[in-house]
């Protein structure tokens, strides 16, 4: 009885790790996004510095923004702030900005 509870256990465990591989917003984050946002979304890279990125644990973008400011890139008027990033999908977006709402 013991062995078979521990190998539902495992079964799950593995579903559960399936089913969650479709985007890893932490994981693209890291690749595409923290070269001028920061790993931790501070923005306190030289790039980050240069480009004035704001603290993304302050501004808080909603998932929306996320989604938008990927595809659309960041403008003020004319000025381009950040272009859009390519190999982004809407999926790992939204990834991107759950994560981004975990981080402090
Ligand atoms: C080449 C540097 C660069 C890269 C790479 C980059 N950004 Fe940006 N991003 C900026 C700059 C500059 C701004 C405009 C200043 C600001 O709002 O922080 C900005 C603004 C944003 C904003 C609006 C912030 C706010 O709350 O006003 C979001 C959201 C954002 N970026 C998300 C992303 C995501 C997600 C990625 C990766 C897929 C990414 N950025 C990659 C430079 C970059």
């Amino acid at each position: 009885m013991k062995i078979k509870m521990c190998l539902l256990g495992v079964a799950v465990f593995a579903a559960a790790t399936l089913n969650s591989g479709a985007a890893d917003g932490a994981a693209v984050f890291t690749s595409k996004c923290a070269s001028c946002h920061g790993a931790d979304g501070k923005g306190a890279t030289a790039m980050g510095k240069k480009l004035k990125c704001k603290d993304l644990t302050v501004t808080k973008p909603t998932e929306a923004q996320v989604v938008k400011a990927v595809k659309e890139g960041v403008k003020e008027g004319d000025k381009v702030h950040m272009k859009p990033i390519a190999g982004v999908s809407d999926d790992d977006a939204k990834a991107i900005a759950a994560y981004i709402k975990g981080l402090k």
